[in-house]
């Protein structure tokens, strides 16, 4: 059982501090931990007497995966564009040929809601097959007042209709939409209708929680993320950004600036942005899925970050265009053979930071007493056989709040 007790945010050596208990137990009750340590331990405690007991058969236990950097809500994938870019076209190519995020904000403008829900609840399923219990969920296909706001009420639907827990964030600012292009003064103007028009909204109906922005070479500049980050903090959102993906915009110390709870991306960071970062409390989130499926070689430097002193987490970013996984599991494998983080840094990066980036680092990301009963059961006898697997299936069982979501057959 690892329980990754001792507190948030991880940084340098804690990273690998798992909390390993050789024949642990964990007590539940309403949803909560209420005990943990040694199975005699456990077993002795005198409501443990009168509580069903759930034996795992010496599988490994962990908290449930925290994945804090997805676009769940999308209406289809681009499976096409998997080729073209296999056969030479770069993401930007395929991007500027109206392909990219504006082919998915395209279909989903056409989708129903129904339709995107449906699509949406079968991924969160499989998120939960992998041993993820919370996933943050970004609109951005929508771009514009009815589709964006179509996004954020789903994730508010999905919250209630399902088991998993979804923490919603506005990313108007993907890109600037097709119908903004090519005029003057076309990106202020689609800001100017973000800020004035989607915003409030979102506020008025509590939609999001966070706000970000793809704040890069083809999306937007860094004033104008300062400009819709500041805007939205003063609404009660906080920032988090899209940052140093494919060029270095200095997003990082913007977001460094601002407070932001994470940065995402960074594989184009350099010595003073990984300063920057060791120096704050903003989250450095890698997401190497991204960097596996477009074939990319330079891969975020996980091992400089980690060797300054920032708090690193890790997220699958599911989304059609560059990374279409649900699977921690398989961003653990990448993270250590491709960032060369070991597998207990892969795993604090996974649960108690990425729950730290997130603001729910009270109550998410460890096996302590107090926090919900999310946990992930994996069929490996050491839990160094997580990263080890890779592409592999298995996770055995995922509990949320004490109740199983997943079991496999
Ligand atoms: O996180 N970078 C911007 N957004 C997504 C990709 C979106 C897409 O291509 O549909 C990302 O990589
Ligand atoms: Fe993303």
């Amino acid at each position: 059982m690892l329980t990754l007790r001792g507190g948030a945010p991880r940084r340098g050596d804690s990273l690998s501090k798992l909390g390993v208990l050789a024949d642990g137990a964990v007590l539940v009750r309403d949803g909560r931990i209420a005990a943990v340590g040694p199975r005699a331990q456990i077993e002795a405690h005198k409501e443990a007497r009168q509580a069903e007991k759930l034996d795992v058969g010496g599988r490994a236990v962990l908290p449930g995966f925290v994945d804090s950097h997805t676009h769940l809500v999308h209406a289809a994938n681009r499976a096409e564009e998997y080729e073209l870019k296999i056969q030479g076209a770069s993401y930007e190519e395929i991007a500027r040929k109206g392909g990219g995020i504006l082919n998915s904000v395209k279909k989903l403008r056409a989708a129903t809601a129904e339709a995107l829900k449906a699509r949406a609840r079968v991924a969160l399923e499989e998120f939960a097959s992998h041993g993820t219990t919370t996933v943050e969920a970004k609109s951005g296909y929508g771009l514009d007042v009815a589709s964006e706001l179509k996004i954020l009420r789903l994730h508010q639907d999905l919250q209630r209709e399902q088991p998993l827990e979804i923490v919603s964030t506005f990313l108007g600012a993907h890109v600037v939409p097709a119908e903004f292009r090519g005029k003057l003064d076309g990106a202020e103007r689609y800001i100017a209708l973000l800020l004035e028009q989607m915003l409030p909204e979102i506020v008025n109906e509590g939609l999001a929680e966070f706000c970000d922005v793809f704040c890069d070479r083809g999306a937007f500049t860094r004033a104008q993320a300062q400009r819709i980050l500041s805007e939205a903090q003063e609404h009660g959102l906080a920032p988090r950004l899209h940052a140093e993906q494919l060029s270095r915009t200095g997003a990082t110390q913007l977001g460094v600036a601002l407070g932001a709870a994470s940065c995402d991306h960074l594989e184009q960071v350099n010595a003073a942005d990984i300063r920057a970062l060791a120096k704050s409390k903003t989250v450095a989130t890698l997401l190497p899925g991204c960097d596996f499926y477009l074939g990319w070689q330079d891969y975020a430097p996980a091992r400089k970050l980690i060797e300054a002193g920032a708090v690193v987490a890790l997220a699958t970013d599911y989304n059609p265009g560059t990374s279409p996984t649900v699977s921690m599991p398989m961003i653990l494998s990448l993270a250590c053979s491709e960032l060369r983080m070991t597998p207990a840094e892969a795993i604090v990066a996974a649960t108690i930071n990425a729950a730290y980036a997130l603001k729910r680092e009270k109550h998410l990301g460890s096996l302590e007493p107090g926090k919900q009963a999310d946990l992930a059961v994996f069929e490996v006898e050491d839990y160094r056989e997580i990263p080890y697997y890779f592409g592999m299936q298995r996770c055995w069982m995922t509990m949320k709040k004490g109740e199983i979501i997943y079991v496999r057959d």
